[in-house]
């Protein structure tokens, strides 16, 4: 089977270098020439476990970069969309690039290769919006959509080794050829209706960040009581047999607000689609305004420990979430932003892989540091932004030091 990937950017590359992993030939293409430069000669441009192993085995064999969209589509049986669904203002998902991506191939492509959808797209994307656009440029190929669960710093597990793999599909066609693809997988195949399996991936999205939203009020509750021992109350709650030993628990913890490429996009584009519909949903826009309130509330909280506006401030951590270098819709550009707004200017900040990424995307005027401990060493209040593993215990290092743990994961 011939399996052309378009997009390769955390889900493209990903589940490009899976399927050629498993032996079968992959042809990946993307728009961004610097990025397909990087990968054609050995480097994968993002920090991901696994992958760079996974691009040494298979780079020239069963893996090749395609010069163009035609030259990845020619004489395949499959192609992936993994392109980029981002927020429009209004928070519905832009499928611009979507659109084009699929638009390239269509002249290239055999009337029976499946076009399936990898991006998340809202419920009702590809009944009402792509397979309409596939047909009104005349072609008749399979349409199905395939939503990956894979989490940044874990891409390579999650794909290799799914916990669910979900086809949204409407004929035999491109039911055949992803049963085919997906058997070495070994994971329960789940075939719905387009719309249910669209839905499918934004139930998970928007539970992952109800539960965040949760404890933060829970944490912003407990804020107002004297006395309240705020991170040990959740440590002892994932005891709770229902919930001991389950991965949701690093949901079901307060911090400083959901960021990443996903859950905000994701949740306002679910919102946007019930909106639209003439539902209002009532957690979710409350799950959505907590998270848009954190970084302010975040940065009242240090600028209080701070006190004068002249205080050094640190900031450890500017990535996401611990073990990824992805900066998309990161807290920690919205905490600085805020404090730079309060009148704090002298921001040192430091994180173990994302500083060269954090600066290209924000260009905010802050110094970075060498180390998390130049950072205390220089600053008299310091905020933790991210948990990354290297500041445990950086409390006890610098007893001096006013810490603000907005991930409460110090101690
Ligand atoms: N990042 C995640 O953890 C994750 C997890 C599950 C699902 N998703 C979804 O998968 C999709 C991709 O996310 P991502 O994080 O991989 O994005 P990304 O920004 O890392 O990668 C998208 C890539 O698509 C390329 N591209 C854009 N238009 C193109 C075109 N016409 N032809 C070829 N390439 C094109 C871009 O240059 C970019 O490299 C999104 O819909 C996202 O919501 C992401």
């Amino acid at each position: 089977m011939r399996i052309a990937v378009f997009g390769l950017g955390f889900v493209g590359l990903t589940t490009a270098l899976g399927f050629a992993d498993k032996g079968y030939s992959v042809r990946g293409y993307d728009i961004n020439q610097e990025r397909c430069a990087e990968i054609a000669g050995g480097k994968v441009p993002f920090f991901e476990p696994g992958l760079d192993d996974a691009l040494a085995r298979n780079l020239g064999k069963t893996f090749i970069l395609a010069d163009s969209a035609i030259d990845a589509a020619d004489q395949s049986d499959i192609c992936f969309f993994c392109v980029g669904t981002p927020g429009l203002p209004d928070g519905s998902a832009d499928l611009a690039q979507l659109l084009l991506a699929i638009d390239s191939v269509l002249e290239t492509v055999s009337e029976v290769c499946v076009l399936v959808v990898k991006s998340t797209i809202p419920p009702g994307t590809l009944n009402e919006r792509v397979t309409p656009y596939v047909r009104a440029k005349g072609a008749g190929n399979p349409v199905a959509v395939n939503p990956e669960f894979l989490r940044e710093g874990k891409c390579w597990d999650d794909f290799m080794n799914p916990d669910r793999i979900v086809c949204g599909v409407t004929d035999d066609a491109a039911k055949n050829v992803l049963a085919e693809l997906y058997k070495l997988f070994g994971a329960p195949l789940h075939y719905v209706e387009p719309n249910t399996a669209e839905f499918i991936k934004y139930l998970s999205n928007s539970l992952l960040a109800a539960l965040i939203s949760y404890s933060n009020e829970m944490a912003l509750l407990a804020d107002a009581v004297d006395g309240i021992e705020t991170a040990r109350a959740f440590r002892i709650l994932h005891e709770d047999r229902r919930l001991a030993g389950a991965g949701i628990n690093t949901y079901i913890y307060p911090g400083c607000g959901y960021g990443g490429y996903c859950l905000p996009k994701d949740i306002a584009a679910l919102d946007a689609v019930a909106l639209n519909r003439g539902f209002t949903p009532r957690i979710l826009e409350g799950v959505i305004s907590l998270n848009n309130e954190m970084p302010e509330l975040t940065a009242r909280k240090i600028a209080r420990a701070a006190g004068e506006k002249t205080e050094k401030i640190g900031i450890l951590g500017l990535s996401f979430k611990r073990g990824s270098d992805d900066v998309r819709d990161s807290p920690a550009a919205k905490i600085i932003g805020a404090l730079v707004q309060g009148g704090y200017v002298s921001i040192y900040a430091y994180d173990p892989l994302a500083m060269q990424e954090f600066h290209n995307t924000y260009r905010l005027s802050i110094t970075y540091c060498a180390s998390a401990n130049e950072v205390c060493e220089t600053c008299g209040t310091v905020a933790l932004v991210t948990a990354w593993d290297e500041f445990q215990g950086i409390d006890k290092t610098f007893p001096d030091t006013r810490f603000v743990d907005c991930r409460y994961f110090l101690g």
